[in-house]
């Protein structure tokens, strides 16, 4: 395995570092855990997430990217350079990256993400945008005059994008995805079952009860948490039901989302996604039943990426070799 190129999807809720001929290296949630006496990060990733919730007064346990942009900079940039270092160890190489950052971050916050990439020792640093590595990793060849339809929904944003001959002809990214559908969840059980739960149950909920087709109305799981009438704790049964009403708001936006792409796409672009049919990635495309229910929305077929949570990290490594060919959507940073 080559580290001297390699793939980085700095999402909001995970972080992936691929290598070499694509294979994920690394794999961590995005949060990192800082303790305020000592003022020290004292874990990231995994045991970082494991404190969500539970941490001591002095641990912050902070998630650097809410909703798709940077929330804290220092963390952010603090956790990326640790991910570098964790995968290129002590070994004297200068790696050339590739990222992947949120659609929604801001040019200085673009430039601190490449400024902790070079001091982790990066010697070229390139961006790509989420919708051109999701089609990527995704294996569909995006160089053809032909039009691809992708729909990315991962923790902070859902990204619409077409992409004919290399490059994105029409785009649009909304903030509802697994985190907002997670704080909907939340909300329902609050207003509807007068139950506080934590996120991480809400969480649980979603990927074990989620069907957005056809929910069945019958006993799937439960949740646990504090009753807002006694203050004790409580627990309640739920169905696949609830979860859908739960974010069926939230999944209509990225519904709306859909359809103003569609709307700004060229006719010619709209009949070869017709035919192709539109392609799902993110860690949100496995929520049960989705893809039936954009079929039904709009008439066209919807499927499901092979691991739809790894398709950006792939596609992050596979632009190193089509960089030439990439119309836009893809930028040196950094030489
Ligand atoms: N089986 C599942 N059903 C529903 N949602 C899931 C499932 N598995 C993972 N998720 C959700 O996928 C989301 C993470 O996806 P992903 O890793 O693609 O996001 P990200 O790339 O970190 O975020 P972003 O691209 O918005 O910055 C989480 O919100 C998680 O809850
Ligand atoms: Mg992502």
């Amino acid at each position: 395995m080559s580290v001297l190129d390699l793939g980085i999807d700095l999402g909001t809720a995970n972080i992936i570092i691929s290598a070499g001929r694509g294979g994920a290296v690394l794999n961590e949630p995005t949060v990192i855990a800082y303790d305020r006496n000592s003022e020290r990060v004292v874990a990231f990733g995994t045991e970082a997430y494991k404190m969500i919730g539970r941490a001591p007064e002095h641990i912050a346990v902070i998630r650097p990217l809410r909703d798709g942009v940077i929330s804290d900079n220092d963390m952010a940039q603090e956790l990326i350079r640790l991910c570098i270092l964790k995968v290129i160890g002590k070994k004297l190489i200068n790696p050339r990256i590739v990222m992947c950052v949120p659609s929604g971050i801001t040019a200085v916050e673009r430039k601190a993400v490449v400024e902790s990439a070079v001091s982790a020792g990066a010697r070229t640093v390139y961006l790509i945008e989420e919708p051109v590595a999701a089609l990527l990793g995704a294996g569909e060849d995006i160089m053809r005059p032909f039009g691809r339809m992708v729909v990315d929904i991962g923790g902070g944003t859902s990204d619409v994008a077409v992409t004919s001959l290399g490059g994105i002809v029409a785009a649009n990214s909304v903030k509802k995805a697994g985190n907002a559908f997670n704080a909907s969840i939340q909300r329902y059980f609050e207003d509807n079952k007068r139950i506080l739960i934590g996120e991480r149950m809400a969480e649980e909920a979603k990927i074990n009860c989620g069907n957005m087709f056809w929910p069945s109305g019958e006993k799937c799981g439960v949740v646990s948490g504090r009753s807002l009438i006694s203050g004790l704790p409580a627990r309640c049964e739920i169905s696949e039901d609830d979860i859908c009403r739960a974010i069926t708001d939230d999944v209509d936006a990225i519904i709306a989302a859909i359809r103003t792409v569609f709307e700004m796409t060229p006719p010619e672009l709209v009949g070869d996604i017709y035919e192709h049919g539109i392609l799902l990635t993110g860690g949100g495309a496995l929520l049960r039943g989705l893809d039936m229910y954009i079929t039904r929305e709009f008439g066209v077929k919807t499927f499901v990426a092979d691991d739809p949570l790894g398709c950006v990290a792939r596609g992050t490594n596979i632009a190193f070799k089509v960089r030439d060919k990439l119309r836009n959507g893809f930028e040196k940073v950094r030489a």
